[in-house]
């Protein structure tokens, strides 16, 4: 390998700016050439590829976002689309290729390796939805982002004696929810992966907290199960407790990442690095036990993930445990 490119797609993560200067510097390091490809796979399509030295990456490991831009790109999906991405990277002299994002960005991935481009993939996302890793980038500065948020809300809850619903991202995942329901100490913390849909419970819940005394009703509702509005509606109706729903949005995916974030962020990039320094191809790197490890990006693909039970166990038994 000679010419390590790297981009970053899907949507944004605190701590892809610290990957992207741990696969510059690294490559540097080992005597190849960078090329930083922006806005994703649109951006390679469009040839939208900049050179890249120790210097371009100066500065940016305590920002969020990606200072390459990130976009979902429809037309990397089809198999022209992957044959002329496959293309440009040799035009460009792009004989190793690091994709930063989700699983949507690891097909592509496994695209251009099949097509002969050396790829490793790194896991980006905030949703920390991935099967082969215990860790995603970005997923533990959106948590302490909505955790700090969740915290501000409950503090008016109380003063108001009110119910909250505070909607947190994830997609179709509840992990940022149930972490931050732990973390906040949450009455209800509704997960995409476990949520029966009885909203009958979550009323009694409600009628329960009040009879013994509290003040305010927290639950955090995944972004997956949605409709906190309808819900706020529907409790206010049903308990009478004045209820409101806060959706924080994207205020979760910015801001500058988390000790954890940068540090594991760097040693990935810098991993990516070493893999095509060996020759690897089709791999992505996951975060187990401790460790950094390596999949197939196709073995990786097909792997399932779920919440933690024990975790969840553990949610529940503290979230209630006022109640006899
Ligand atoms: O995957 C990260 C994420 O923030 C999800 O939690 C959310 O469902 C989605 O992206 C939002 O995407 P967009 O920024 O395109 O609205």
């Amino acid at each position: 390998v000679s010419t390590i490119g790297v981009l970053t797609s899907g949507g944004d993560a605190p701590g892809m700016n610290a990957a992207i200067r741990a696969v510059v510097r690294t490559a540097i390091a080992n005597g190849l050439k960078v090329k930083g490809i922006r806005r994703g796979y649109s951006g390679l399509l469009e040839e939208d590829i900049i050179d890249m030295d120790a210097s371009s990456v100066s500065d940016i490991i305590q920002r969020g976002g990606t200072i390459l831009y990130t976009a979902r790109c429809l037309e990397f999906k089809t198999p022209e689309g992957q044959q002329k991405g496959a293309e440009i990277c040799r035009k460009h002299g792009i004989d190793g290729l690091v994709v930063i994002g989700g699983d949507g960005s690891f097909q592509g991935a496994r695209k251009l390796a099949n097509l002969g481009i050396n790829t490793v993939a790194l896991p980006g996302t905030i949703d920390l939805d991935i099967a082969c890793t215990d860790y995603t980038i970005g997923f533990d500065t959106a948590v302490n982002t909505a955790m700090e948020a969740i915290d501000k809300v409950r503090d008016t809850s109380t003063s108001h004696e009110r119910c909250s619903i505070i909607e947190v991202m994830g997609r179709n995942a509840g992990y940022i929810a149930l972490w931050c329901g732990i973390a906040n100490g949450a009455e209800d913390i509704l997960i995409t992966e476990r949520y029966d849909h009885d909203e009958a419970k979550i009323i009694e819940n409600i009628k329960h907290s009040r009879s013994i005394g509290k003040k305010h009703h927290i639950i955090v509702n995944a972004e997956g199960i949605g409709d906190s509005n309808g819900m706020a509606k529907r409790i206010e109706a049903a308990t009478g407790m004045e209820t409101r729903a806060t959706i924080i949005g994207h205020i979760q995916r910015g801001g500058s990442p988390t000790c954890i974030d940068r540090v594991y962020a760097s040693e990935m990039g810098a991993y990516a690095v070493d893999l095509l320094c060996k020759g690897e191809s089709n791999r992505v790197v996951g975060y187990r036990s401790g460790g950094l490890v390596d999949y197939d990006i196709q073995e990786a693909l097909e792997m399932q993930k779920d919440i933690d039970q024990y975790l969840y166990d553990v949610s529940r038994t503290l979230s209630r445990s006022l109640q006899s």
